[in-house]
Formats: structure tokens, C-alpha cells, sequence
């Protein structure tokens, strides 16, 4: 018998097959509907100006945190830089949502240890990024040398702020599906052994190589997996034509990759969690003779990972996956909100208003077999220090 009170999974009457559950095989019905803690979502790009409309709408929906990366036209450097930023976010906030933005720094060669210090005291910024020189869209301003960011590295360890890294190599030798692997082999490896105690989040990760570094390093090492790289692989890019909206960095890679992203999202294991890495492009910068890297999931995330997550008969995994594993990571609280999955398809709109522009969004023109249908809210804070308001600073 299925207690349904303990799963909070419902049946559906029509399907006589079964379902499977925390490992186990139940007879006699398919899940239907399914509630969760409320998700976070521990990497997006929310763009600025007119198109935070959109990007804040959709991340609002249903998660309740999300951290939101720093390569902007003129990029998130300084406290006051993250404090601006946070503030034009917020005004897009829709009446009602409970969701609150977690600010990142964007690491230069020029980062001072004054700035750390402030960004560790300041309620809502949570971590550094870093960003190769050259690897990813926006990243110019970035690091060309690793070993010239090392003293601010360690000031990061010594105040406990995570670094979020965006991990491939910029090396014209290095063929595009390599770098990633080449990345940990001969920069990160070495800097989670010289740092030991430094959170490390390497985010987006797209390879077998990845998924092993991640296993075999300390609890301090973490990695977001997208919906994007979960349901696609390098095929769905470059198979029957080229498709400028299935490009991203890192670029997809192969099915094995693929198979082994998955499996470590429905492992169980706390160093893997939700991070959608959403990062819309208008249109017109998507189709083009040199189309920008992204892709733009946060019309539909935890649907996506919904159906990843079902594919594999582990829907039971995708609470501590999406709403828990990030969150002691960060040592933030566990979101007390609720949200229900119900299984009714939509089909995604072919564009969606982006500012003055249009986006294709993620699985376009496609069904989808998950909607969320509602949140249950509480009054709880989310915060860094769980402290009454985030317009609050420290320093
Ligand atoms: O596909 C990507 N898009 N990868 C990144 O690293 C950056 C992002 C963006 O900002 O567009
Ligand atoms: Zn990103």
C-alpha cells in the first residue's frame, strides 16, 4: 500500500502499471501530482534594464531564491555595483512573490580584499564569480591569469565566500569539447588542492570528467547541472541542421556526457544540485552569423527537470535535488513554501516578449507533461543571515 500522507504523491486512477518511489516499485497507479519544497535556483542570468520583466517574472514563479550572475554589459565588480543591481532587480518583483535575488561579484585581476571582506558581511551578496578571460559571453573583463587572483582566493577561504566557476579553458589549441575536462585537469584540480577550505560550485557541468571530479573531491566542491544539459546532447545542435537556440557554454557535449549528468542529478549525492544557468538572448543575436551562447529555460525549469527526473523513474530524488542539496550548501535555510507538480501538459510558446525583442525559449513550439499549479506560501526570510530584509547591509 502506498502512504500517501508520507509522499505526498497522488495516483492517478486511469494507469493500472505502477509507479517507482524512493527505490521502490508501488502497483496500481502512475504519480499524477506531487508536492515539494519550494526550489531554488542557484544560477541565471537576469539581464538589465527592460528585460528584467521578463527574467524576474519567470524566475519568481515558483523559486524562492535564485543567484544571479554578474556578466553584465558593465559588469557586477564593486558592493554598491551589487547593491544597484539588486535594487533594479527587485522593482520587477510581480506583487505577492516571495523571491529574492543572491548577488554575485565578478572576479578581476583587480579584485581587492577590502571588497571581499564587505561582500562576506553584506546580507545578499553570496559568492564570486569567475569567469575565464574570453571563455563566455560577457566575460572580457575576466581572468586571464589564475595565479594573479591567488591572494584574493585566499581571503574568499579565509572568509568562507564561495567561488562559482565557469569552468573551460580559453586555449585556441584546445578543441571546444575538451576544455571543460582540460579546465579541471590543469587549473581546478590544483586550486581546490591549494585552497582545501574554499567552497568551490563549478557550474553548469557537462561531461563524465566533471561528474568524477565533483565524487572524488572534498564536501567544499559542488557542481549545478541545467535542464538544458540534461535533456540535450551535442545531436540535438549540430544533427539535421544547426540549431542556434541549443547553443550554450559550455557547448553540449555527447550522449555518454549526457548519461552521466543525469545520473549524477538523480544520484542523491548533496554536491549536485539545481542550477539552470537560464540566459536569454534576444532573437536576432541567437539567429545570426555568430549567435550568442545561451539558452533560456526560466519559462519552464522545474517542469524540465520534472520530466528528467520522471525519464528516469526517480521523481522521488527531485525534492533534495532542487529544493534542499544548494541550500545547505550555501548554509542558507531549507524553504518552508510548497509546490505542487501536476501532470498536464502545455505546449511552450514559440517566443516569448523579451524587452523590445522576442526570445525562443527552451523546447520551443513543444509539449511539455509537468505544470507547477500552485505555491503554498509562508512568511519566511531568505536571506543570507535569515534577517528581516535585504536591503540591509553589514559593512
Ligand atoms: O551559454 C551561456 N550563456 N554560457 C555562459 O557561460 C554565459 C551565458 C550568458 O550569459 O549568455
Ligand atoms: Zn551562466
Amino acid at each position: 500500500m502506498v502512504d500517501h500522507s508520507s509522499n505526498r504523491f497522488s495516483l492517478c486512477a486511469d494507469c493500472l502499471i505502477g509507479f517507482r518511489y524512493n527505490g521502490r516499485f508501488y502497483e496500481g497507479g502512475c504519480v499524477n501530482a506531487f508536492t515539494i519544497r519550494a526550489p531554488d535556483d542557484w544560477h541565471c542570468h537576469l539581464r538589465d534594464g527592460d528585460v528584467l520583466s521578463r527574467t524576474v517574472a519567470d524566475q519568481s514563479r515558483y523559486f524562492i531564491r535564485s543567484i544571479v550572475m554578474p556578466n553584465l554589459a558593465s559588469p557586477v565588480l564593486t558592493i554598491d555595483d551589487a547593491q544597484a543591481y539588486y535594487q533594479r532587480i527587485m522593482m520587477h518583483v510581480p506583487s505577492g512573490r516571495q523571491w529574492q535575488p543572491c548577488m554575485t561579484l565578478y572576479l578581476t585581476e583587480s579584485m581587492d580584499a577590502k571588497t571581499i571582506r564587505m561582500a562576506k558581511q553584506s546580507s545578499y551578496i553570496l559568492a564570486v564569480k569567475l569567469y575565464p578571460a574570453g571563455a563566455t559571453t560577457r566575460s572580457e573583463f575576466g581572468v586571464s591569469n589564475l595565479s594573479r587572483i591567488e591572494p584574493i582566493l585566499s581571503v574568499m577561504e579565509e572568509v568562507d565566500l564561495p567561488l562559482l566557476v565557469h569552468g573551460e579553458v580559453v586555449d585556441d589549441a584546445c578543441d571546444i569539447f575538451d576544455r571543460e575536462a582540460q579546465f579541471i585537469d590543469r587549473y581546478l584540480q590544483p586550486l581546490v588542492e591549494k585552497f582545501p577550505r574554499l567552497r568551490v560550485v563549478l557550474e553548469h557541468i557537462t561531461t563524465q570528467a566533471a561528474v568524477q571530479f565533483v565524487r572524488s573531491s572534498s564536501s567544499n566542491v559542488a557542481a549545478t547541472i541545467t535542464p538544458h544539459h540534461l535533456l540535450l546532447n551535442r545531436n540535438d545542435l549540430l544533427v539535421g541542421g544547426l540549431k542556434p537556440h541549443h547553443y550554450c557554454l559550455p557547448v553540449l557535449k555527447r550522449s555518454r556526457d549526457q548519461q552521466a549528468l543525469i545520473e549524477a542529478a538523480i544520484s542523491g549525492y548533496p554536491c549536485f544540485f539545481l542550477g539552470t544557468d537560464s540566459a536569454p538572448h534576444a532573437v536576432d543575436a541567437k539567429e545570426s552569423a555568430c549567435g550568442c551562447a545561451g539558452i533560456y529555460s526560466a519559462h519552464a525549469a522545474l517542469e524540465f527537470y520534472a520530466e528528467v527526473f520522471e525519464q528516469h523513474d526517480a521523481l522521488g530524488r527531485l525534492e533534495k535535488f532542487a529544493s534542499e542539496y544548494g541550500a545547505r550548501f550555501y548554509q542558507l535555510p531549507l524553504n518552508e513554501q510548497r509546490v505542487t507538480l501536476v501532470k498536464a501538459s502545455w505546449t511552450v510558446p514559440e517566443q516569448l516578449t523579451f524587452g523590445s525583442d522576442m526570445l525562443v525559449p527552451l523546447f520551443a513550439g513543444q509539449s511539455i507533461g509537468w505544470s507547477v499549479r500552485d505555491i503554498e506560501p509562508v512568511n519566511n526570510k531568505c536571506d543570507k543571515k535569515g534577517k528581516g530584509s535585504a536591503s540591509e547591509y553589514d559593512y
